[in-house]
Order: C-alpha cells, then structure tokens, then sequence
C-alpha cells in the first residue's frame, strides 16, 4: 500500500506507547482513524494528543480478548467510515515469573491478549479489508517471536504464535491470490509502559534477587527504541509491503544471533540475565 492518505486504519492498544504513536504517525500521513483500547483514560490522551489531527476519528473501549466485541467493533468501524484498510493488531502484554511458579490460567491471560487477540482482529476485520479492495493486516509480534528469554515463557510462546500465524497468514493470502497482505512487526526494546504494566510473578523477584519493580526498572534500561520511531519503521514497512518488520539495531542483532547460534544463543540470554540480576 504505497498511498496512506484517506486510508481507514483501525488500530488495538491505541491508548499507550506504540499503539498511541501509530496514531499520531497515521493521522499526520492523512489516515482516517479508528483507534481502541482496553482503557478509556489512555484512548483520552491519545485523543488529547491527536487534537484533531487526524483526517476522521472514532474511539473505541475493546478487548481484544474478546470476540464477540473485537467482531462489533470492526462492524462499526466499517459503519463509521464506509470502509476499512489497515487493522494494527497492537495491544499486548506482558508476563513474567518461572514455568514453574506461572498457573496454567497465567498464559491463557497472556495468550487470551497477545494471541486470541490478534487473531479476533484479523478475521474481525480481513472481510472488510478484502472488501475495501485494498488493504493489509499488521502483527505486533517481538524479537521475543525470535528467539526466547528466561522468566518469558508466556510471552515468548504468544510471540512465537503470532508470529506462525502472521507468516501463515502472509501465504495464503497470496496463494488465494488476495487484495490484503500481511507484515509481521518484531520491535527490540521500546520506550513504552510495557514492563511497568506487567504481571509479575514473585518467582521473578526469586530468581533475580530484587523486588519486581526493581527488575523492571533493570528491563527498561535495554529499551532504546522510541514510540514515535518505532510507528514511523512499522508504517514504511507496510509501503513497502515488507513481510517482516523488524525495530531497532538490538532486534537485528537478536534476529541474527537466533538463526546462527538457535540453540547457542540461549545460553547467552541466560548469561544477560543473570548479569542484570547481579547489578
Ligand atoms: N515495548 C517494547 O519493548 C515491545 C517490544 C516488542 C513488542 N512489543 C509489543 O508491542 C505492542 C504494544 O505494546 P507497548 O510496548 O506499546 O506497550 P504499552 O503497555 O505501552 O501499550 C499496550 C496497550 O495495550 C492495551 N491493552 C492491554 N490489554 C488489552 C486488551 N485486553 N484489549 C485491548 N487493549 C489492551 C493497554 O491498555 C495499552 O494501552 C504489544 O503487543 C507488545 O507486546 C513491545
């Protein structure tokens, strides 16, 4: 899709860091906007900070868990602005503690989001973008959908997912000869909530031996990337009808250190976190 004005994009976890900056990235390359989250008051700021920028704006509250709502959405996205182009399958989650600490209810709350949610978005809306005659599906996976970290096993496996599903989905839209394509988004580390807003389970403060919200400020520090660039690396790869999108020099060294060494390169994410631990 090389012309982005008066194209509608809807996009999932619009209410915070990369969401809100693929807001503001859209509106000011003339997107009609349709933007949703699970918190009212992080939408209020979007909208605070678009101020009217955008060509055309609805506001949503969803959860991308859940279908049926996820399903109205898209309908009304449609009703609203005779069309739909682009759905950025945003909003996520993050999880942390051990295999062995995590409940078995702690990844399906991470999966319900990170997963299930990208998957409502996307059928909730591939009709309305085939419709449209033109348009494209985006997936926030992560380089955690590349290689995988100790204390992560429930965002890795949902990154892992998306990522599958997103390269699955990728093929057969061509092999259907289809009007929609699709990219897979693999940020590094972004200067967003993330961290902050986690679950955390007591087994990560165990391992790493300081209290949750110490470990998370540690975890920040290796964010490097802003909102606003990461936005802009993600809109481009959608002009040029990248496959794969990936954010920041430490996502391509990750990318390269996973398909050389696949199972070397654990030992040195072990080592980096232990390291961070003894700090
Ligand atoms: N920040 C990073 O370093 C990083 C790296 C790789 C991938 N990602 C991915 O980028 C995406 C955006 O995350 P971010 O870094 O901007 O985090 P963030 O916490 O700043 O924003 C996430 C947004 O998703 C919303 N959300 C959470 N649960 C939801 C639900 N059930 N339904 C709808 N909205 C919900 C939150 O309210 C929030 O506004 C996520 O999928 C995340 O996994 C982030």
């Amino acid at each position: 899709m090389q012309q982005l004005d008066d194209k509608v994009a809807a996009i999932t976890g619009a209410g915070s860091g990369i969401g809100r900056a693929l807001a503001l990235e859209l509106a000011g390359r003339g997107c009609r906007l349709a933007i949703s989250d699970v918190s009212s008051e992080g939408l209020a700021e979007t909208e605070r900070l678009l101020g009217g920028r955008a060509r055309a704006l609805t506001v949503s509250v969803v959860d991308v868990a859940d279908e049926s709502a996820v399903l109205g959405w898209a309908d009304q996205v449609v009703a609203d602005h005779a069309r739909a182009n682009l759905v950025f399958n945003n909003a996520g989650v993050a999880l942390s503690g051990t295999v062995a600490a995590l409940s078995t209810d702690d990844y399906r709350w991470i999966m319900g989001i990170n997963f299930w949610g990208v998957v409502h978005g996307t059928k909730a809306f591939l009709p309305h973008l085939e419709a449209s005659g033109e348009g494209h599906v985006v997936n926030i996976s992560s380089v955690f959908g590349l290689t995988a970290q100790p204390l992560m096993s429930g965002y890795n496996a949902s990154k892992y997912a998306v990522r599958g599903f997103t390269e699955s989905l990728r093929q057969d839209l061509e092999l259907t000869g289809s009007r929609v394509s699709a990219t897979c988004v693999h940020p590094g580390g972004i200067k967003t909530n993330i961290a902050r807003a986690a679950r955390t389970d007591a087994s990560t403060a165990a391992a790493m031996g300081k209290p949750s919200d110490a470990a998370a400020h540690d975890f920040e520090k290796s964010f490097i990337t802003s909102p606003a660039k990461a936005a802009e690396v993600i809109v481009e790869g959608v002009r040029k009808d990248k496959r794969r999108v990936l954010i920041g020099p430490d996502a391509r060294l990750i990318d390269v250190m996973g398909r050389v060494a696949p199972a070397g390169y654990q030992r040195l994410m072990t080592g980096v976190v232990r390291k961070r631990a003894a700090r």
